[in-house]
């Protein structure tokens, strides 16, 4: 199998992750964080390194404000519907998943939320003008998808964070095509909340994301229940992560999540970024030799340095004249080539780039692609 869909899903996982898993469902497989047995204290204290792990990796001061979840829609869903009220205002961009925009569409009808969407320029960058006039008026929240999982281009979420702590207004990274290959520094870049997912950038298996929240913000959790503390009250605990993670976690995943986090730590996101920065430049510089085929979004992958306004990350949107992207599919799924197709959830993206609403082809890189699974995607195009 040649596997370029790696921005709906990361495969395969590090060295080490499916043995973590595995060892853990044969070995040790009880619950955290509800008993004192030694199985018990291992899982949870795998479940506080995994933490730990993820603090490190955003420069989080205090890992009880990171939440686990199901995955990054999860987390966006607990944030958007835990912060907006009655008539409240969200501000997004043009690109948005519809992680964030059906939340939003949704509490536009029962709460009668205003959504604004911020104008962005010809490549789709946010215009900065656009968000510092925008939030002279009330905003709730300002809600960014930190990169494109239909065209890789990446937001200048340390510009937008620093125009959002100016105004005071809460600053919201959807950082799902992001985490764990772009470097992320909540501090630095003035993120109050951070959604992503650990499948993906972050190579665990899936069903684990997660929500940070910094401290100083407090809403009710989505899901109310049993959290191993403070059983003898019949209200929910005040204190962190318990407040917002009832009921038993997604344990294996969150294993494999820490095993895939120190693989990161180790290998350091500068060198993942650096890594698929330059697999992703070979896609794109091959991709451009086709003839007939137009490729979409900024065609300059950088390493994890200051980024120039036109930074872009792994996911490339295609399309080739004369077929529909479902076609193009059909004749690479005979290959075995894995690529995702139409509109990735996320119509507002199509709709900038006005390939709405049959989409485009995507491919999308990961760590551990090779020039050659490259090469056999190029030759099956050049074909087409
Ligand atoms: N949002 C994921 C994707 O882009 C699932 O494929």
């Amino acid at each position: 199998m040649i596997y370029l869909d790696n921005a709906a899903t990361s495969f395969p996982k590090p060295p080490g992750v499916a043995e973590a898993v595995g060892e853990y469902l044969s070995e040790y497989s009880v619950s955290s964080g509800r008993s004192s047995y030694p199985a018990a204290v291992k899982v949870s204290k795998k479940i506080f390194t995994c933490r730990q792990n993820i603090a490190k990796l955003f420069n989080i001061s205090d890992a009880s404000r990171i939440v686990f979840t199901l995955n990054a829609t999860a987390a966006l869903n607990t944030a958007l519907k835990g912060i907006l009220r009655k008539n409240s205002t969200a501000l997004i961009s043009s690109l948005e998943h519809n992680a964030i925009a059906r939340p939003l569409n949704y509490l536009k009808e029962t709460k009668n939320i205003n959504i604004l969407t911020l104008k962005s320029d010809k490549d789709g960058y946010i215009i900065k003008e656009d968000l510092e006039n925008k939030l002279a008026k009330k905003i709730d929240i300002v809600a960014v998808n930190h990169a494109s999982n239909v065209f890789g281009l990446v937001q200048d979420i340390k510009t937008i964070g620093a125009i959002c702590k100016k105004h005071g207004t809460l600053f919201m990274v959807d950082a799902a095509q992001t985490a764990g290959e772009i470097k992320i520094d909540v501090k630095d870049m003035n993120i109050d909340i951070l959604a992503a997912s650990g499948h993906k950038g972050l190579l665990s298996p899936a069903g684990v994301g997660f929500l940070y929240l910094r401290k100083g913000i407090e809403f009710p959790p989505l899901v109310h229940g049993g959290t191993g503390s403070n059983s003898e009250q019949s209200i929910q605990p005040k204190f962190w992560p318990d407040k917002m993670e009832s009921g038993t976690l997604n344990i294996g995943s969150i294993i494999g999540l820490e095993k895939s986090t120190e693989f990161i730590l180790k290998r350091t996101v500068k060198e993942i970024s650096e890594k698929k920065s330059a697999i992703t430049s070979y896609l794109i510089q091959n991709l451009n030799q086709i003839k007939g085929l137009s490729l979409y979004g900024p065609d300059n992958p950088g390493p994890d340095k200051p980024r120039s306004d036109k930074k872009r990350t792994s996911p490339v949107s295609f399309n080739i004249a004369g077929k529909t992207p479902s076609e193009i599919a059909e004749i690479l799924n005979k290959k075995n080539i894995c690529v995702r197709t139409g509109l990735h959830c996320a119509p507002m993206a199509h709709k900038f780039l006005k390939t709405y609403p049959e989409g485009t082809v995507r491919a999308s890189a990961g760590y551990f692609t090779k020039e050659k699974e490259i090469d056999r995607l190029i030759a099956t195009l050049k074909s087409i």
